[in-house]
């Protein structure tokens, strides 16, 4: 725990408490309030935790005013161009850069763990073909501690590193067998002579009928699309992790609960909704008509792809993908992608419209992965298993260290409650 540097003073009624100031390595000082229910009786009131720190960490920090995203001190766009994700996994998970034998040993232990229990085929089976993949991996991941026996248990670190290798390793296997099922085509089984992105690519589109040669700068731009979207320090699904964890739940169920929470389109979700918000605005003539329903505050439209409760900047990612955009839609020759060109136009419009400059509504990461996905050939229902595929190793770090503290506890939020005090029972006769 940080050091106190120094107290506040709260005065409540006759009561005067001291509460704890912990100055952090960077970012606001942070109030401890664990002691205020105890002294002051009072809870404090915050629903969407917008002033509320729920955990210490060391793995990811962001600086909202700046736009900056640092994972173990790295920062983002250094990562994204110098690394890959399965060195930036490696660094998330245990904190510093790998050297060559480290790495190689990491990278050999993923590959050689790619494969799902050939039983577990039998669940894919069971989802309707028209199933959204983002239900068929919630599914088939939470069914896992149904097969993973032997690395549930969470109070052995040795399991506990089986069931992380074999996440990081499987996603990949399970996302591409959810967008297999869904489009009627045989699984493809991973391949331990190829790189994780190039498995990945191979196992979504390759078809027994022909060979498939995975593109190397698809790859690359799959690769970085999975770095940019490793981890972001304690956002919904993340902290969904940590509170399923924080009862004991194994490995697997937590995960699985990460994926339902990123499902939602203000979260994850939105990659899928941003792309399908750009082809309902269709042409550039059209931007002007989305803004104004985007600031209408009677329309419960929201542009897709823009804000975030952190970012009051450029998110970094943001930039690093519109860089990717140009380079993957360049390379398959469809730079005037008009999706792209009402993407930058909808972009320029309203980072110089008052209300979103004002609001600090700019781009996220959201905003240009699903052009890239679509372009890669992905339909938009896959936007979101990819996300997932990707922060998988940030919700199993992020896991990881919250499970290896010994002062955890069960989270177990209050509340302001405004409902009915005491009544008594009124039997039907008498209503
Ligand atoms: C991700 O937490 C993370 O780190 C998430 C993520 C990650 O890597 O894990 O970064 C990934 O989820 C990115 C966000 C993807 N979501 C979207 O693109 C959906 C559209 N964005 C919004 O729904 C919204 O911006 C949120 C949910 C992202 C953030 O919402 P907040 O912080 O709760 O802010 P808010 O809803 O209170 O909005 C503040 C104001 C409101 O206006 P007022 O009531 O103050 O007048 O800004 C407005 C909102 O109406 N506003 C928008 C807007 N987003 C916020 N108006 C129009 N369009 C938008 N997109």
């Amino acid at each position: 725990m940080a050091e106190t540097t120094k107290n506040a003073t709260l005065t409540i009624g006759d009561k005067t408490i001291e509460l704890p100031i912990y100055s952090p390595t960077a970012g606001p000082d942070v109030l401890d309030i664990r002691k205020l229910y105890a002294q002051g009786d009072v809870f404090t009131y915050d629903p969407g935790f917008t002033s509320t720190a729920a955990c210490d960490s060391t793995i990811t920090f962001i600086d909202g005013a700046k736009g900056e995203l640092l994972h173990r001190g790295y920062p983002i766009d250094q990562l994204a161009e110098k690394s890959h994700y399965l060195e930036v996994c490696y660094v998330l998970l245990y904190g510093e850069l790998p050297s060559a034998a480290e790495l190689e040993s990491f990278e050999s232990m993923v590959t050689n763990h790619t494969m799902l229990h050939e039983q577990m085929i039998n669940f894919f089976r069971g989802f309707r073909r028209d199933a959204h993949p983002m239900a068929i991996m919630t599914g088939v991941v939470g069914a896992m501690s149904a097969f993973y026996h032997d690395s549930t248990d969470i109070t052995d670190p040795h399991q506990r590193e089986v069931a992380t290798i074999r996440l990081i390793a499987k996603m990949p296997t399970i996302a591409a067998m959810a967008f297999k099922y869904t489009v009627g085509q045989p699984f493809v089984y991973p391949r331990n002579d190829l790189d994780y992105a190039s498995n990945f690519l191979r196992m979504c589109f390759a078809v027994p009928a022909e060979d498939y040669e995975v593109n190397p700068i698809l790859s690359r731009a799959m690769d970085r699309i999975f770095t940019l979207h490793a981890d972001h320090e304690q956002n919904a699904s993340t902290s969904t992790v940590r509170l399923a964890s924080s009862s004991g739940a194994n490995p697997f169920a937590c995960i699985a609960a990460g994926i339902a929470c990123l499902w939602g389109p203000a979260h994850g979700g939105a990659n899928q909704a941003c792309l399908e918000m750009l082809k309902e605005i269709g042409s550039v003539d059209r931007i002007p008509e989305f803004i104004a329903r985007a600031k209408d505050k009677d329309d419960p439209f929201r542009l897709m792809g823009f804000g975030h409760r952190v970012y009051k900047n450029f998110d970094p990612r943001a930039k690093v993908l519109k860089q990717s955009a140009d380079e993957v839609l360049d390379l398959l020759g469809v730079e005037n992608n008009p999706i792209l060109q009402v993407a930058k136009e909808l972009e320029k419009q309203a980072l110089a419209d008052p209300y979103f400059a004002d609001k600090k509504l700019f781009p996220n990461v959201d905003f240009y992965s699903g052009i890239i996905l679509e372009a890669m050939g992905f339909p938009t229902s896959m936007f979101t298993p990819i996300f997932a595929l990707a922060r998988t190793v940030g919700w199993i770090s992020q896991w990881k260290e919250q499970i290896s503290d010994p002062a955890l506890k069960i989270g177990r939020p209050r509340q302001l409650y405004q409902g009915e005090t005491l009544r008594d029972y009124v039997d039907i006769e008498k209503r």
